[in-house]
């Protein structure tokens, strides 16, 4: 295992915490949700009725696996950013097996313990995979993709690139298109947009998992960094802001209060109805696919989507790969 330190300035959770609450409007970054106990939750969330998006994803998966190890040409080495447990991407793995001998496979993600545990039992299960596992932000590890002979096929699903603002998404997938060369190709996992109460529902499902999810930052501001957060005294909101195409998830505190966070030395006061943002998902119609493609120097080979275009698979070449 390869471990990636992160480039920014607020990388560590003491600082971020800091910079968030200390502003206002108070924020969080979103990629402090997944400790131990926010992947396992997250994973729980892929599982719910209300949350369409991992399961159709996989259905759209199961069906393009086959085309799309086609499409990425003999030979073809994979890498993942953002690999979760890699559960979807045993479909893409089994597809390229079927077409070479063997296959390099190199997943990154900041949980570095299911990393380890999913590597793992991805190696048992396939004996012609090698697995280069990467630690790290996958907003920083591009320049770590290993040295190759043969074409790169990098994965980007699960809809994580709605989690960046277009500017900061389309700065991404280019810096992700710079470090490909012609004949690799980006797939890329987008969530539609759709019917407003199809996507609240998602994000404020019945069992309440989400709104654990969003709460899990303040247990882990408490057991990390000695706050003392009442949870009872914020609530889960997630609201879909058609203006900006976007679900954004916050917690609002429910009356005036303060809290101390021992570790930082600081208090921080809420207003009543005060929120933190907590995580923003973007959902995308086809323009804004096109849009946000272009702007990044990647071309749209071809896109597959559920009947219902719920969720999308873009598989992406960079521009200047049409002239080489
Ligand atoms: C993993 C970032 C794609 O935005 O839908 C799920 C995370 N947040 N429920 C998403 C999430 C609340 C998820 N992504």
């Amino acid at each position: 295992m390869v471990r990636v330190p992160c480039a920014s300035e607020e990388c560590g959770f003491a600082g971020a915490v800091r910079a968030g609450l200390g502003a206002r409007p108070k924020s969080l970054p979103c990629r402090f949700f997944y400790d131990d106990e926010g992947s396992r939750l997250f994973e729980e969330i892929c599982s719910l009725p209300e949350y369409y998006a991992t399961r159709t994803e996989r259905e759209i998966l199961l069906r393009a696996a086959p085309e799309i190890a086609e499409a990425a040409g003999a030979g073809t080495a994979l890498a993942e950013l953002g690999s979760g447990s890699s559960a979807k991407t045993k479909l893409l793995i089994e597809a390229l097996l079927a077409r070479q001998d063997e296959l390099h496979y190199v997943p990154i993600d900041i949980s570095t313990a299911f990393l380890e545990e999913s590597s793992r039992a991805l190696l048992g299960r396939f004996p012609r995979l090698r697995i280069t596992a990467i630690g790290g932000e996958y907003l920083d590890a591009v320049p770590h993709l290993p040295p190759r002979d043969g074409p790169l096929l990098c994965l980007f699903l699960g809809g994580n690139v709605g989690n960046l603002e277009e500017e900061e998404a389309s700065a991404f997938l280019a810096g992700v298109a710079s470090g490909l060369s012609p004949r690799d190709r980006l797939l890329v996992g987008f969530d539609r947009l759709k019917e407003r109460t199809v996507i609240e529902r998602a994000y404020d499902d019945r069992a309440g998992v989400t709104a654990a999810f969003n709460r899990n930052l303040l247990t882990r501001i408490n057991r990390e960094l000695g706050g003392e957060f009442d949870l009872d005294a914020f609530d889960h909101a997630a609201p879909f802001v058609a203006e900006r195409s976007r679900i954004e998830m916050h917690l609002v505190s429910r009356r005036p209060q303060e809290v101390r966070v021992a570790a930082l030395g600081q208090t921080f006061s809420f207003d009543r109805g005060e929120t933190i943002h907590t995580e923003n998902s973007h959902k995308y119609d086809r323009a804004g696919i096109d849009r946000l493609c272009e702007t990044a120097g990647l071309t749209v080979v071809r896109l597959w989507s559920d009947p219902r275009e719920w969720f999308s698979l873009v598989l992406l070449a960079p521009v200047r790969g049409r002239e080489a």
